[in-house]
């Protein structure tokens, strides 16, 4: 069973997300940083999940309150003001652990070779432990991430919300030569659950499938409201149903950086897909040295389609093999 550390701001999606990672991986630790809510609320969040699962085995340790350079920038429209509105979850019996979020991060990929990091929230954390001791980024198997897009943004018209908040950390993430595998809006707007999947969902008769349930009945509303779309769109749970089922998910190999100057473009991820191009047909992307003018050596796959079918298939089977 794959060995991970989920780095996250919870946040419904990343509930999500910590539901397939336990049952599925072994969860060596929870990190938690400053996001979709400040850091207390996503802190106290993450224990209330982990309780919620039967899993306070798992130590969870607050890492960074803010961004390593901007304020940090809050979405209470999608997730409320608790940060997980909806569910009615007890105060947790436990706190966080003892130690701050970065040496665990590091103390931990020291002592796992081969470990991948789940990153679903500002990379905040990821950023700094990777500052602190360079050699994680040689032992590191991968990051898992949901952030940035390679099409448009969510949070401005180019910028997608995890790398808007901090992209001094995500350029930084991106620029280890970690092998990255990006969760980006293109593809996890593809993990749209709708009335139609709420109904499935809501039909596990298990503790889990009602906490499902009941974070989906307010973001599948707040997303509705603040979006206008039709639903609420999982999008960390893909970073980890990628290490899960790895077929669900259709990739690509491009270089990404994140543009930290542009006026309208701050934050976006910057994916040079150019040697995808069709009129270059057979290029085996896996062994091609072809780079496009002023292209660079791809350092991320970047997930394009998602079988969606496949994935609600994941989640219901999940559920249902929770408490
Ligand atoms: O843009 C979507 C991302 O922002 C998700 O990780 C969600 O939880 C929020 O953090
Ligand atoms: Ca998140």
């Amino acid at each position: 069973m794959g060995k991970i550390i989920i780095d996250c701001d919870p946040g419904h999606d990343d509930a999500f997300a910590i539901m397939l990672a336990v049952r599925h991986l072994e969860v060596l630790g929870i990190t938690t940083v400053g996001g979709n809510s400040p850091l207390e609320k996503t802190t106290l969040n993450a224990l209330k999940i982990l309780e919620a699962l039967g899993r306070e085995d798992i130590p969870v340790h607050a890492g960074h309150a803010c961004p390593l350079v901007v304020p940090l920038v809050t979405a209470p429209m999608f997730h409320g003001e608790s940060g997980l509105d909806g569910p009615v979850l007890p105060q947790p019996r436990r706190g966080p652990a003892q130690g701050h979020g970065v040496d665990f991060l590091i103390d931990t990929i020291m002592a796992h070779p081969d470990l991948s990091l789940v990153a679903t929230g500002p990379l905040t954390n990821v950023a700094a432990a990777l500052g602190r001791e360079p050699r994680i980024a040689s032992r590191l198997k991968e990051i898992a991430l949901m952030g940035g897009s390679a099409t448009y943004g969510n949070w401005t018209p180019t910028a997608e919300f995890n790398i808007f908040v901090d992209p001094e950390a995500a350029w930084k993430v991106f620029e280890a030569g970690v092998p990255i595998k990006m969760c980006g809006l293109n593809l996890t707007q593809q993990a749209c659950v709708t009335p139609r999947e709420f109904t499935r969902i809501a039909a596990v008769p298990t503790r889990t499938g009602k906490l499902a349930a009941e974070l989906l009945t307010f973001f599948m509303a707040s997303s509705i409201k603040a979006a206008g779309i039709k639903g609420c769109d999982l999008h960390d749970a893909l970073a980890v149903a990628w290490l899960i089922r790895p077929g669900l998910i259709t990739s690509a190999p491009m270089h990404v950086t994140v543009e930290l100057k542009g006026e309208y473009t701050r934050g976006m991820t910057v994916c040079d897909y150019r040697h995808l191009r069709s009129d270059k047909p057979g290029v085996d992307l896996a062994r091609s040295d072809f780079y496009p003018p002023r292209g660079r050596k791809p350092n991320a796959e970047v997930g394009l389609e998602l079988d969606f079918e496949g994935f609600i298939d994941l989640l219901l089977e999940t559920l249902a093999s929770l408490p």
